[in-house]
């Protein structure tokens, strides 16, 4: 049976090169999006090139009860789900001395709450197949140290890390394999060669990640990473942390 993956957060850059690293062998990919259909709707060709079939949703996955339509519609449109990739997690930098309750709930929301909420209502489904997931969190995440431009997105982060480890332990006996990818500085969009000096200067490697190195990992992970790799948090950063 041929493979169905969903990838909430598709219309990010990142996203959108797992989508097309993992469009072969005749699997089926759900994109996801919250606002930004224009970008899954044009990776779509792009797909459907690859001999791929997909289908594209817009969510709101803050909310629990679109989390669950989301994955009803996925099941709905390809009848399985073997793999899930939470991609979805905007970076939220502010101050934390100047950062209100309602902002905070907002970052713990969009970057934890969002990955609970799919995660909760597809483990059933990825059960049944003995499938994959993939969280996002960043390299650096298992320290504890002060973040103060970013407390809420590093505070979520470490939140998906101890979540990957717990629903590796829950759901292994399962056969679901759960492992995140921490990705470093990705060069991402229209950065120019100044930025990109910038980055590469904080980075041992000596410049940023390409999108295509993460999704080539998401990919290795999924396809021929070994059977006790699980609650893994994989870092793809060229050696810089956070
Ligand atoms: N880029 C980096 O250097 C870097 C470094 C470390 C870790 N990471 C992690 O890698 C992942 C991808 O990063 P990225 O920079 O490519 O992401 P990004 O460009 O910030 O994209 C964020 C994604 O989240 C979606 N989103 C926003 N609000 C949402 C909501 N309420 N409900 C559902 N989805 C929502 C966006 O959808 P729309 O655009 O459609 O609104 C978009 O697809 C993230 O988890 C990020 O934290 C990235």
């Amino acid at each position: 049976m041929a493979q169905s993956i969903l990838i909430t957060g598709a219309s990010s850059e990142i996203g959108r090169g797992i989508a097309l690293e993992l469009a072969s062998g005749g699997a089926s990919i759900a994109l996801h999006c919250n606002q930004n259909l224009q970008a899954i709707t044009e990776l779509q060709p792009l797909l459907t090139a690859r001999g791929c079939a997909s289908h594209v949703m817009r969510y709101d996955l803050t909310h629990p009860d679109q989390a669950q339509s989301m994955i009803d519609e996925v099941i709905g449109v390809f009848g399985h789900l073997d793999v899930l990739i939470n991609v979805v997690g905007p970076f939220h930098y502010h101050d934390i001395t100047e950062m209100t309750p309602d902002e905070w709930q907002e970052a713990i929301a969009l970057n934890l709450h969002t990955c609970f909420n799919v995660t909760y209502h597809a483990q059933p489904y990825l059960c049944e197949s003995r499938g994959h997931i993939v969280n996002f969190a960043f390299a650096g995440v298992e320290n504890i140290k002060a973040w103060p431009l970013s407390a809420a997105y590093c505070a979520a982060k470490a939140g998906i890390a101890i979540l990957t480890k717990t629903w590796a332990a829950a759901l292994a006996p399962k056969g679901v394999r759960v492992n995140a990818i921490c990705p470093g500085l990705v060069e991402e969009g229209a950065v120019t060669e100044a930025e990109r000096k910038r980055m590469a200067e904080q980075i041992p490697l000596g410049r940023p990640v390409r999108p295509q190195e993460i999704a080539a990992t998401v990919k290795w992970l999924v396809t021929e990473s070994p059977a006790s790799m699980i609650g893994s948090l994989i870092a793809v950063s060229g050696a810089w942390e956070y």
